[in-house]
């Protein structure tokens, strides 16, 4: 649905394209069924759950936003002179918008496409936006970019600029390797066929495990209650009856894959009804909700270009925590 209203200054368009309840009640009932059980991690992000990240971003353990905006901070002018200003900047997962509202600055884009599967969260963020930049072409779209297909040319209405594919905060790191190949592919290919097409893509190091195992397991309980809360996502979609408390947060670093995982442990024997079936949970059994892979930098420009991205350059940050990498497709 597009709820467009040209007449009204600084509207932006907002689509749905969110396949409707069915299809993610659906794939959150096989996820739980299935043994060990599991849950996406886009189901983190309804509307409590998108304010707990951004929680998350303003937590001492977990530096990923800072390390991100420092470099932003210290290459900005490098980045901009290699990405060149005006293009049409495309946000994938965009959330609140304010990673990349701080770019527009620094690249002058020519318009705003917010993508993201939170859409009440995304279409509040998009109206405070849109009143601080009111010229600004700004195109919203409710869509699960995680699934394979084309991507919705209506999303890129509002300019025809060059884009700049824009995916920051690690959230690669949400893809398990091969998965993350396929979705950089489908980037690549986008890049390739519209002329100069770019990402720039945000990817957490490998570092030690302490400060990785803090970083998803703060001392407030924010990333708990982030990890949690995916239950009463699932309670909406599926009235399965979990009981948080039920539950605890459970997150370590798993160096042989160099990946976090999060997972929910029963704390104690657990039944819920999943449609017509019931799934018993033995205490102490668990829910794998994310994976968070961390990359050096070789491993990830090693994937880039096996993804179809030709060029490449990037900044790291001094203490080797986390990199930006720009990114064009070989044609
Ligand atoms: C969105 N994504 C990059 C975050 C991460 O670090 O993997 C999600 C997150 N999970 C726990 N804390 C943050």
């Amino acid at each position: 649905m597009d709820s467009a209203d040209p007449d009204r200054l600084g509207a932006f368009r907002f689509l749905d394209l969110l396949g409707g309840e069915q299809d993610a009640a659906a794939e959150l009932r096989a996820g739980l069924l299935a043994r060990p059980a599991r849950i996406a991690p886009k189901y983190f992000y309804d509307a409590l759950g998108s304010r707990l990240f951004a929680a998350i971003c303003c937590l001492p353990e977990y530096p990923l936003t800072r390390s991100e905006a420092r470099l932003f901070a210290t290459h900005g002018e490098a980045i901009a002179a290699a990405v060149g200003r005006g293009r049409l900047l495309v946000d994938l997962g965009a959330g609140d918008c304010a990673k990349a509202e701080a770019l527009f600055p620094l690249l002058a884009p020519a318009g705003y496409a917010a993508l993201d599967i939170s859409a009440d969260f995304l279409r509040a963020a998009l109206e405070r936006l849109q009143g601080r930049w009111p010229g600004l072409p700004v195109c919203g779209a409710a869509i699960d970019f995680t699934r394979e297909g084309e991507w919705p040319q209506a999303v890129f209405v509002p300019t025809e600029a060059p884009r700049l594919w824009f995916y920051p905060g690690s959230s690669i790191g949400n893809f398990a390797p091969d998965a993350a190949r396929a979705f950089l592919a489908r980037i690549a290919r986008a890049c390739a066929a519209a002329p100069g097409g770019a990402l720039l893509v945000g990817v957490d190091l490998v570092k030690g495990r302490a400060a990785l195992e803090a970083a998803y397991d703060d001392a407030l309980g924010v990333t708990a209650a982030f990890n949690l809360n995916v239950l009463n996502h699932a309670n909406r979609l599926l009235a399965a009856g979990f009981d948080v408390a039920d539950w605890r947060h459970v997150a370590f670093y798993d160096e042989d894959a160099a990946r976090i995982e999060m997972h929910l442990e029963a704390r104690r024997e657990v039944e819920v009804r999943l449609g017509g079936a019931t799934r018993r949970f033995a205490a102490g059994e668990r829910i794998l909700t994310e994976y968070s892979h961390k990359w050096t930098e070789a491993g990830f420009a090693a994937l880039l270009e096996s993804a179809g991205f030709g060029r490449r350059r990037s900044w790291l940050e001094e203490a080797g925590g986390f990199a930006l990498f720009l990114a064009e497709a070989s044609s």
